[in-house]
């Protein structure tokens, strides 16, 4: 059975103070045991001080990182230093570092490299603009951004995927449960003509785009989607408490 995965992307959010509250806010209405895994990720800066607050209950990743593990590389920030502070996860490819910042699949397959060899555990984001998904180009677009990325050199063991339609990113549209399965389905599908039957089975699979409390249970009892990847919701407690009853609530997929 694959493991439910709840994660706060904080993404460019917050202050110190408030991000130490929301982590202990957060833990207070956690159950000891929830039987899915809980992570935050926050802005870089934060993440010492998170760690040093952080329950045992849940986990921590950074939003980036580069692909070098030292030297002269002004403003970034390697795999192992996001050890160093308490780390065990990051985020790669996310939409904003792909069509703001502007990084290209090679990019991108570096980072998931080097962020495996260091050890740390990576969701790597895929997912459609609008003007994609409406040209019917959703498959052609995630076929890409997988194969970009992932492959025969990279083991699938540490990675998670994180579906994720552009246009339904911070804008309150989300993806119908029947829209995010086709999605998800694809993407397994993929996974297993790439590698095979048995590593697409066990692969964690999480939605992002506008998950909220009222929708993140239906969401995450589809067959494919076995976690949430939320943005705006993951920065009140209560709201992102509510997105994790709805991930402990829905029924985990796989064999
Ligand atoms: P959102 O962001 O939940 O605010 O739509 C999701 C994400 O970008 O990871």
């Amino acid at each position: 059975m694959r493991r439910k995965f709840v994660a706060g992307n904080w993404k460019m959010n917050l202050n110190l103070a408030d991000a130490k509250a929301l982590v202990k806010a957060i833990q207070a209405g956690l159950p000891a045991k929830p039987g899915i895994d809980v992570g935050v990720f926050p802005p870089f800066v934060y993440l010492k001080s998170v760690a040093e607050v952080l329950p045992p209950s849940m986990i921590m990743g950074a939003q980036n990182c580069y692909f070098e593990a030292g030297g002269a590389f002004t403003g970034e920030v390697a795999p192992q230093m996001l050890k160093d502070v308490g780390c065990t996860w990051v985020i790669i490819g996310h939409s904003e570092r792909r069509h703001i910042l502007g990084e290209t699949g090679e990019v991108l397959k570096k980072k998931v490299k080097a962020a495996l060899a260091a050890g740390l555990r990576v969701i790597y984001c895929v997912g459609e603009l609008l003007a994609e998904r409406e040209a019917n180009q959703t498959e052609v677009v995630l076929r890409r951004q997988i194969r970009e990325a992932l492959g025969a050199d990279v083991t699938l063991d540490s990675v998670v995927i994180a579906y994720e339609p552009v246009w339904a990113i911070g804008t309150g549209k989300t993806a119908t449960p029947a829209q995010a399965q086709e999605a998800h389905a694809f993407i397994r599908g993929e996974i297993a003509n790439l590698y095979n039957g048995s590593v697409a089975d066990k692969l964690i699979i999480q939605y992002g785009g506008s998950v909220k409390a009222s929708n993140a249970q239906e969401l995450m009892g589809q067959p494919d989607v076995d976690g949430a990847l939320v943005g705006g919701a993951s920065l009140k407690a209560v709201e992102f408490l509510g997105i994790i009853k709805g991930g402990i609530a829905a029924p985990a997929g796989g064999k």
